[in-house]
């Protein structure tokens, strides 16, 4: 079993609790509940058995910081599980989640959130790409961020971490211009998360998330120099999507909708950085379509590889990640499991109405033991990454397959001029034209033109899949393009004359 996030000594500050973490609070503390309402773990359409079933009571209180810690480990060791309280920074902030958790103001903001389509269809992008994720570079970067003393989120070696980490992403980024790397700053602590993004280029204002934490913690106490590699929690998860990153842009991937990789900065102190950065998105009413949250995948405890995580997450996008990894990495098992309380930032993104899942190393009883403590090393998780590579693939598929729809877009004119003398042929191409679209190729001129076109290789006059060959210069004829695929257009002189040829076709 884990340990526990610590707290941090000072004022009084809201959380948001259940039924059996209050009973825990209470007999440490006189905190007064402030509102109580029967929560709906699974805030989407569709899981409302499974939620009835699993449904808690949770509660608004205000308590000491120094009371987070008793909770903490009061939790950990009489309930066998970790704190589960809900950071807020103020008495309304509490009260609003409390709603949303309730139902009561529901989908106030999912109404900005599309449902994609979970068709998986990008194998031709998607598998090429797999074996260039690497387990090496992966453990390049736990090593790397596990050799900050910490990575606190009030810490100056957590700042560090956090400048490190963009410049790492800066430097990956290759001086794209569809790319950038920045910093979110949070009001009330000094470590910043890292947020990159690759703009879509049909399909700007549709938005994927990758997250991980940035942050770490040692259980035992949080000085600028208490020791936290926090290899595993979660350092795993940011090398992973660190490398999901650079393997898109060393392949020059183009996605349609726009792609977030993000660390989150001051997770183990109640979800902060990203409970700040979903509300942000939720506020502007940004279309995040998808949401994955990737948080400890280093340390294989159980029997099946990849657990997916029930509560706090969406059924139907939960379904479509267990679908890509049949499809993509067939001999990667599956199990599920659930935390119990919102565990990791997936839950702020769900707690706004947005399609959040947490794929995760093990059941959660089996889940690496080092957490919170100066032994959650890359040596104990062996010494490799040979697990997290299976998230960074399963991620990779998840942000292609998504990051590749939108609308068509728009067809690509290109025109060509010149002239030929009798019988002379020329041909064009390829055209790389987009399953589902029209090719069409149309001639103007002087004398007697005849134009053909052809998928995947040169026509000849007597081998075309469109011909045009009436008696003047003007021809048009078009192919219905059923594959992706490229078509080569041949134009010839029956006499001579001129030409100015027009193709038009959709892009793949
Ligand atoms: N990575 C952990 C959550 C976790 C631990 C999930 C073990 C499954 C098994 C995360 O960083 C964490 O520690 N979360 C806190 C809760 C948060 C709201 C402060 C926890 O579980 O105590
Ligand atoms: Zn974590």
């Amino acid at each position: 079993m884990a340990l526990c996030s610590a707290a941090h000594a000072g004022e009084k500050v809201w959380i948001s609790l259940g039924d059996a973490a209050l009973a825990q609070l209470q007999k440490h503390t006189t905190a007064a509940v402030a509102a109580s309402v029967q929560a709906r773990p699974a805030p989407l359409e569709g899981a409302a058995v499974a939620a009835a079933a699993a449904a808690e009571g949770v509660h608004l209180v205000q308590v000491d910081e120094d009371d987070l810690a008793k909770l903490s480990a009061s939790v950990h060791h009489e309930l066998r599980r970790c704190g589960g309280f809900m950071y807020h920074a103020s008495q309304a902030e509490g009260l609003a989640t409390l709603q949303r958790q309730s139902g009561a103001a529901r989908r106030v903001t999912a109404a900005a959130a599309t449902r994609p389509s979970y068709v998986i269809d990008q194998q031709s992008l998607v598998t090429p790409m797999l074996p260039q994720v690497q387990a090496s570079n992966i453990g390049q970067t736990i090593i790397d961020l596990s050799s900050f003393v910490n990575r606190h989120y009030q810490t100056s070696a957590g700042v560090n971490a956090s400048n490190w980490l963009k410049q790492r992403w800066t430097t990956l980024a290759n001086g794209r211009s569809d790319i950038t790397v920045e910093q979110f700053s949070h009001p009330n602590w000094k470590q910043k998360s890292v947020i990159a993004t690759i703009r879509g280029t049909d399909n700007p204002d549709e938005v994927v998330v990758l997250g991980g934490h940035l942050d770490s913690i040692n259980q035992a106490g949080t000085g600028e120099s208490t020791r936290a590699p926090g290899a595993d929690d979660d350092a795993s998860g940011v090398a992973s999507l660190t490398e999901v990153f650079r393997t898109l842009v060393a392949n020059g991937y183009k996605p349609r909708r726009t792609l977030k990789f993000m660390a989150y900065a001051a997770e183990e102190v109640g979800l902060r950085g990203s409970q700040e950065i979903a509300r942000s998105h939720a506020n502007a009413g940004v279309n995040v379509v998808g949401v994955m949250q990737l948080d400890m995948t280093n340390y294989k405890g159980s029997v099946n590889d990849i657990y997916i995580y029930t509560d706090y997450t969406d059924s139907q996008q939960n379904t479509f990640v267990t679908n890509l990894i049949r499809t993509y990495l067939p001999n990667v098992t599956i199990g599920s499991d659930r935390c119990g309380y919102g565990c990791s930032d997936h839950a702020s993104w769900n707690a706004q109405g947005y399609a959040a899942s947490m794929p995760f190393e093990a059941a959660m009883s089996e889940s690496d033991p080092y957490i919170h403590t100066a032994n959650d090393t890359y040596e104990n998780t062996g010494s490799n990454a040979e697990h997290s590579v299976k998230f960074a693939r399963m991620a990779l598929a998840y942000m292609v397959e998504l990051g590749s729809d939108g609308p068509g877009l728009p067809d690509k004119v290109e025109t060509f001029s010149g002239s030929l003398t009798r019988s002379q042929t020329k041909s064009f191409g390829p055209f790389k034209a987009a399953a589902g679209s029209t090719f069409k190729a149309s001639t103007t001129g002087t004398g007697d033109i005849d134009l053909y076109a052809k998928r995947s290789s040169v026509p000849t006059t007597s081998s075309y899949d469109c011909k045009s060959d009436g008696s003047t210069a003007s021809e048009t004829c078009s192919i219905n393009i059923t594959a992706n695929g490229d078509v080569y257009v041949l134009l010839k002189g029956y006499t001579a004359g001129s030409y100015n040829l027009s193709v038009s076709y959709r892009p793949q």
